[in-house]
């Protein structure tokens, strides 16, 4: 079974040619960065206009990477919600448009949903001597029922998963997302957009322990996030508070660093803190959980990649984590989790409509 993912959903145009729901054949993406980077953040008309010179051209080079043509497509799968409308509607007009062309199934994703299947992908004919330990991940149904966490620009997300396509929504963040606190301490720091990977190489840098900043939890026992504090926090200390005086004394290099250790800390700490908190809530309810997922764009994370992991080895939890490539948006975990929907016949058909919000 070889399925056409697209997604349009923000300020990536990808397109990725998966087999079996696992295996990718190719993952090609197209980053917006540079034409947003002047405005600090993704003006929606410009996502929109570039998807559409951009899709068509990103679709044929999946094509030919996979070595396949349209005709050997079992099946498009197109992420369409949750995010901007008019982005969304490009993948979805052209996944309709494909799937009704070709006479092959049509399968809407949720694109949050998708980042918790990223761990499961891998890349078909890896060569390499010695892959990633992530790459040798499991087939899903070993390891539900799972903690599921998303962590992206957009959303902070946890999850009971009882299977890939089986999701209840355990907590989310209540005002920032947790990639877009790492986005704005970096314009704060003076990083350029998007900041996360930047502050978490400049925090490998820090002493992380040299600014303690507050970390919301905000009640006993909730599995809700809050992350507008803790750039506030960021923002005083850099900027003053409103009517200090003197001001703060300019950044040098070596604070910068020390300010992205102490943001990273206290971030990574909440959502593992999040993590504990929701497998306890878990186990009182009589919940065997069995791994821990995690997905989205700070899923690249250095810090939440090495913390999670000592937590699944207290848990004595298996963890998936997403290669590298598949973190932040890609088309391959699209396809991946179509091809779960289409295993259990949840597809669509050409009244499929993009949504701006997720569901669940
Ligand atoms: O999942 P994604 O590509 O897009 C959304 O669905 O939002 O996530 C992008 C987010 C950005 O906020 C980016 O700064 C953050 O992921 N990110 C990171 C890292 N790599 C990407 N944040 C912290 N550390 C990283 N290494
Ligand atoms: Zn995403």
């Amino acid at each position: 079974m070889l399925i056409l993912g697209l997604e349009t959903s923000c300020d990536e145009t990808a397109a990725a040619l998966v087999r079996d729901g696992r295996d990718v054949l190719s993952n090609i993406i197209a980053s917006q960065h540079e034409l947003h980077e002047e405005y600090g953040g993704v003006v929606p008309e410009i996502a929109s206009r570039a998807h559409l010179e951009r899709l068509l051209p990103i679709i044929r080079a999946a094509l030919a990477e996979a070595n396949v043509t349209l005709r050997d497509v079992s099946a498009i799968a197109v992420g369409h919600r949750p995010g901007l409308i008019g982005s969304l509607l490009v993948g979805v007009s052209a996944a309709k448009a494909l799937a009704w062309s070709l006479g092959v199934p049509l399968i809407g994703v949720d694109h949050v949903h998708a980042h918790l299947y990223a761990g499961f992908l891998l890349r078909a004919n890896n060569t390499s001597k010695n892959p990633e330990p992530e790459t040798r991940n499991p087939k899903p149904n070993s390891l539900f029922p799972a903690l599921g966490l998303v962590v992206s620009g957009g959303h902070t997300l946890l999850y009971r998963c009882d299977s890939p396509v089986t999701l209840t929504r355990l907590g989310g963040t209540i005002d920032d997302a947790v990639g877009e606190a790492y986005d704005k301490a970096a314009t704060i720091l003076g990083l350029a957009h998007p900041g996360g990977p930047k502050v978490d190489a400049l925090a490998r840098l820090g002493d992380d322990r040299a600014f303690d900043f507050p970390r919301s939890l905000i009640a006993p026992g909730s599995l809700d996030f809050s992350f507008s504090g803790l750039k506030t926090a960021v923002l005083y200390r850099v900027r003053g508070y409103p009517g200090q005086s003197p001001a703060p004394q300019a950044l040098t290099d070596s604070s910068r660093a020390d300010l992205a250790a102490g943001f990273q800390r206290a971030a990574i700490g909440v959502l593992i803190t999040k993590l504990e908190r929701a497998l306890d809530r878990l186990s009182e309810e009589g919940v065997m959980i069995r791994s821990l997922i995690i997905g989205g764009g700070v899923s690249a994370n250095s810090r939440l990649r090495s913390d999670a992991a000592d937590l699944a080895r207290r848990c004595n939890l298996r963890l998936i984590l997403p290669a590298l490539e598949f973190c932040t948006d890609n088309a391959a975990m699209i396809a991946g989790l179509g091809a779960e929907r289409l295993r259990i016949g949840a597809v669509d058909d050409l009244t499929l409509r993009a949504e701006p919000t997720t569901v669940g």
